[in-house]
């Protein structure tokens, strides 16, 4: 195993959450939280990831399954956070180095602080580095107990206080740096009598102590790295905090957002520089936007969409494994599903790709410069060739391309004949075009 490693628990079942889902798989801002716990281990320099599960746990080895270097160990019975940790000593019981053991359900955990406690722990080299937070409520979290030197004593759960030790606002956010294989030595050692009849991981550094071996708490993390999930409250709340680190990053990149707050945007988007954002846009999953782009009102970007420099997705727009070529654009009322919108194309109001028969979906393509009338219904698979017309209301059903130029209208769409077609029919089809 390559070191440092990192230790996150997440076999807990999360009954607060009222939930038949393990908590770590409960979504902030469209990714599970395990997710966002993983990338901090490896941002603060983890080279190998142990994810501890058990309950769900094929679920949350799903959840990971792209993640390289992420390895699983298997905890059969919720007996405490000490025990979890026990669990991975097997696949450990080679290694010799620091290990950082993380929490699952700490989505907001930041690279920083953590990957400044691998360095200190190092530094100083220390058997136990904890990273401690100080809150002005501290409900709920295990307390940090200091001498009248400052120098760390033990943690005390919450159930364990004393009215005294309640009142401590300096909070153990369950993140530490403990060297192996030094925390095997106490681990063996810890007991149940506490309050939950648990083994406790938080028994271990006290542990170490009386071993005399070298511990230490340091306060670097704050308020918002700790907010650790036990209800869909917490859930709400995280999601605030990640939502607004989402677009405080794009508004740094020279992405506007005209509204932060009607705004939700997924945290692997990617946005160029001055693209705007429109109020009530939803971009969900892996969406890519690149420069100059106008997104919304009320449009919604789904995975897998590629919007090119210039193109504009407009009020109530549904774009979904979809690529927009440069210029291309859809303003008003729209569902563009696995197609292909090329350059400069215009898609009218109330356009709709039929994509999916009920079994398969298939693809479209609107080439270079097309452009597709109101109201018009595509039906995939189908090809629409470079500056044909299809006009308002047309049905182009599946397989019937559209060749260069041509322009077809009615149900089912047919190519327009001058001589048929009375002029008071009022049906310019390009006087529209911009
Ligand atoms: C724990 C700490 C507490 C700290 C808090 C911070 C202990 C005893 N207490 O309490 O000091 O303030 O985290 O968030 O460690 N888990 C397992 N197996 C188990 C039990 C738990 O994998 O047998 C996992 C859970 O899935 C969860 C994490 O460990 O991801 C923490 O468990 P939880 O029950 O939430 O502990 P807290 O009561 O929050
Ligand atoms: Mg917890």
């Amino acid at each position: 195993m390559q070191g440092p490693v990192a230790i996150i628990l997440a076999a807990g079942q999360g009954k607060r959450m009222r939930s038949e889902r393990a908590k770590v798989l409960h979504e902030v801002c469209g990714q599970p939280m395990i997710r966002y716990v993983v990338e901090a281990a490896r941002g603060a320099g983890a080279r190998s990831v142990i994810v501890v599960v058990g309950f769900g746990a094929d679920q949350v080895r799903a959840a990971l399954a792209d993640e390289p270097d992420v390895f699983f160990a298997v905890q059969e019975r919720q007996l405490g956070t000490g025990d979890a940790v026990l669990a991975c000593r097997p696949l450990l019981e080679d290694y010799s180095g620091p290990a950082l053991v993380l929490v699952g359900d700490e989505p907001l955990l930041r690279a920083e602080p953590l990957g400044n406690l691998l360095d200190r722990q190092r530094a100083d080299r220390l058997d136990c580095l904890m990273g401690t937070a100080v809150l002005p409520d501290p409900t709920g979290f295990g307390r940090i107990l200091r001498d009248s030197a400052g120098r760390f004593l033990r943690i005390v759960e919450q159930r364990d206080c004393t009215p005294e030790e309640a009142a401590i606002e300096e909070i153990n956010p369950s993140c530490y740096v403990f060297e192996l294989p030094s925390l095997w030595d106490a681990l063996d050692q810890l007991d149940t009598t506490n309050a939950q009849g648990e083994y406790y991981l938080t028994d271990a550094p006290e542990l170490l102590i009386q071993m005399g071996r070298s511990v230490a708490a340091l306060p670097v993390l704050d308020a918002e790295d700790v907010l650790g999930v036990n209800t869909r409250q917490h859930l709400a709340e995280a999601h605030v905090v990640m939502q607004r680190r989402i677009q405080s990053r794009l508004m740094d990149d020279g992405v506007s957002i005209v509204d932060p707050r009607t705004t939700l945007i997924d945290g692997r988007a990617v946005i160029g520089p001055d693209t705007t954002i429109f109020p009530f846009t939803v971009i969900s999953g892996s969406v890519q936007v690149g420069r100059d782009c106008r997104i919304g009102p009320f449009a919604h970007l789904r995975d897998g969409t590629i919007l090119h420099d210039g193109s504009e997705v407009g009020a109530f727009v549904e774009v979904n494994r979809s690529t927009f070529e440069a210029g291309a654009r859809a303003r008003h009322l729209a569902y563009l599903g696995d197609t292909i919108v090329g350059p400069g194309a215009n898609i009218g109001a109330g356009v709709i790709t039929a994509n999916f028969d009920g079994k398969t979906k298939a693809r479209t393509e609107i080439q270079e410069g097309a452009f597709i009338g109101s109201g018009a219904v595509l039906v995939a698979p189908v090809t629409i060739g470079p500056e044909a017309t299809v006009g308002a209301g047309a049905v182009v059903t599946k397989g019937k391309d559209v060749a260069a130029g041509q322009t077809v209208v009615g149900v089912p769409a047919r190519p327009l004949r001058e001589s048929v077609v009375p002029e008071s029919d009022g049906f310019d089809h390009r006087e529209t075009r911009r």
